[in-house]
């Protein structure tokens, strides 16, 4: 059984949670493409070519523990501005989507650009506050230090970068899913995904 779910919007609305809980659901296979670019990114920042990190990225690039942090995801952002640099992430990106048994990728470009094809496809969004606030609980869980304001000047430049740029921006692909999530709860977010997976099952 191969199928689909493309799962895209800016950051911190939400997506990573919801493909996570979607992916256990269904038993589905799940690929954070963020981490692809957050580590292309840190490979950068230590020296290497963009295009040279993105076409040796290898699987143990993605298990480093550095890549969370808001400087991992501003690197991220501006390496994937670069089309070079999505060129060489592209292949790896469809076969998983293919894969046997199910896959669940979430990112900013997967329902435009990797798999037009998917069989569903959300673009989940949150206010710019509430998003600042989820990501200041998580990122004060693991012991940052950032305030709420930083994290939102921090989001919104990023957004704007990955909505701006030419490559693969930002945006919902024409029959993607709306998820607003402001209001929502965790489980009433995944419920909603479930639910629209399952009326294309
Ligand atoms: O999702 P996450 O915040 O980890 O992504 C980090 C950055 O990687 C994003 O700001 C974006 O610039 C880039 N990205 C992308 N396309 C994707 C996934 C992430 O351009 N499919």
């Amino acid at each position: 059984m191969r199928f689909t779910v493309a799962i895209d919007g800016p950051a911190a609305a939400g997506k990573g949670t919801i493909s996570r809980a979607v992916a256990a659901h269904f038993r589905f296979a799940h690929l954070d493409t963020g981490l692809l670019y957050r580590a292309v990114g840190a490979k950068v920042a230590e020296g290497a070519d963009p295009v040279a990190a993105a076409e040796g990225l290898d699987l143990s690039d993605l298990a480093r523990g550095d890549l969370r942090s808001a400087e991992a995801g501003q690197a991220a952002s501006r390496v994937a501005a670069l089309p070079e640099v999505r060129a060489a992430l592209v292949a790896f990106q469809r076969s998983f989507a293919r894969r046997e048994g199910g896959a669940v990728l979430d990112g900013r470009d997967i329902g435009t650009v990797i798999c037009p094809e998917a069989e569903v496809k959300l673009f989940v969004t949150a206010s710019d506050a509430e998003r600042a606030r989820r990501r200041w609980l998580e990122l004060a869980a693991r012991g940052g230090a950032q305030s709420e304001a930083e994290i939102l000047a921090d989001l919104r430049e990023r957004d704007r970068r990955d909505r701006e740029r030419e490559a693969a921006p930002l945006r919902p692909a024409p029959d993607a899913l709306l998820l607003d999530t402001t209001e929502l709860t965790i489980d009433a977010a995944v419920n909603k995904a479930i639910e629209a997976i399952e009326l294309r099952q």
